[in-house]
């Protein structure tokens, strides 16, 4: 239970599975690489989340290695960050079965999350629904304190709170329960189709859904140019409804620049309309994007330089992780032989 170093433990985690866009970085990568030094930051490439709905082999294997390069080229720093792949840890898929077996069922029946995602489907998998149960296990086998997040993972987290606190209760003080850090700007990037939906993975391939972060500069401007905003000309921040495309586009441009919402309506009080807004926001987007594109690149062509930097990420998470399944299986009774 003790905590062996003085730094706040920060974990997260992000799916190898549909194409990483912009909310992506500005609700959550782009904190992870913020706060690398100042906190103990583990961060996972969750490769068992991702097939709880089916992932075609090859494209997971290529997925994961895509992820891995993206995260160091958007300043995932190794030496900082212990950046590491899911399934190398095999503690992970332990720790979520011991936790499964303290997680009443209905507590799962209640995620808004699963049952978005079952309603689109014929066949639920069972790890669809125990999805929140291996999220728990990454997070408190590493005894974190703090997981930076947006806001559609609050309730997994709140999750994971719970369920800490159920196992301390049953087998004694041994789970660190756990903060969500949702950011007060940016948590909830919007679709640029449908300024009331999230920009998600799931849609990222939709035509003038996403910025993805591959996407060319022009790529970039047209969607950005294609968002949709409402029929006046005021550019000011707005959350009623109709003001909500507006309003989408003046929080990436705020989350980029760190300015303040007075400085951001400023900076667009001369502006000539919508139009002048969507240059400018395309402009600032592509300010931040480019560099890691290009980065990016470079890092997919070294592969044997990927693969030694999953291999360090792994060991040092294995040395977190492995002990505290272990003091898990002692505390719950099982017979724990020392090679284990
Ligand atoms: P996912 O795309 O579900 O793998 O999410 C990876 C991370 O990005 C999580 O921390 C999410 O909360 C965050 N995230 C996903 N979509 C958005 C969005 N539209 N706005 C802000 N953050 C997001
Ligand atoms: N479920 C998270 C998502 O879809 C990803 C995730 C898995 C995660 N394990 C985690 C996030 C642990 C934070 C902490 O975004």
């Amino acid at each position: 239970m003790s905590d062996p170093t003085s730094k706040r433990r920060v974990f997260s985690g992000i799916q190898p599975s549909g194409n990483l866009h912009l909310g992506n970085y500005l609700g959550a990568i782009r904190r992870w690489v913020d706060e690398q030094g100042e906190k103990e930051n583990f961060i996972c490439v969750v490769d068992l989340h991702a097939v709880t709905v089916y992932q075609d082999p090859d494209e997971l294997r290529d997925q994961t290695r895509r992820l891995m390069a993206f995260l160091l080229a958007a300043g995932i720093d190794p030496r900082r960050t212990t950046l590491f792949v899911q399934s190398h840890v095999r503690a992970h898929a332990e720790g979520a079965w011991l936790l499964n077996c303290v997680t009443p069922i209905g507590w799962l029946e209640r995620m808004t999350q699963y049952k978005a995602k079952a309603a689109k489907q014929e066949s639920v998998l069972t790890g669809l629904m125990t999805y929140p149960v291996l999220q728990a296990a990454d997070i408190l086998l590493y005894s974190a304190h703090e997981v930076p997040v947006g806001e559609d993972q609050k309730q997994h987290i709140e999750l994971a709170r719970d369920i800490a606190q159920r196992y301390n209760h049953l087998y004694g003080p041994t789970l660190v329960v756990p903060e969500p850090m949702i950011p007060k700007v940016g948590a909830r990037i919007m679709g640029l189709d449908d300024p009331t939906a999230k920009m998600s993975k799931s849609s990222a391939s939709v035509r003038g859904h996403a910025v993805a972060l591959t996407d060319s500069d022009d790529e970039i401007r047209r969607a950005i140019k294609r968002a949709v905003t409402d029929s006046g000309r005021e550019i000011v921040f707005d959350d009623s409804p109709e003001k909500a495309g507006v309003n989408n586009l003046l929080t990436i441009y705020q989350v980029l620049t760190s300015k303040s919402q007075d400085e951001v309506e400023a900076d667009f009080s001369t502006a000539r309309g919508y139009g002048d807004l969507k240059k400018t926001v395309a402009e600032v987007v592509i300010d931040a994007v480019a560099p890691i594109r290009s980065r990016y690149e470079e890092l997919m062509e070294d592969r044997g330089e990927l693969d030694r930097l999953m291999a360090i990420g792994a060991e040092r998470a294995r040395s977190i992780a492995e002990p505290k399944v272990r003091e898990m299986k002692e505390k719950m009774g099982f017979i724990v032989p020392a090679e284990l």
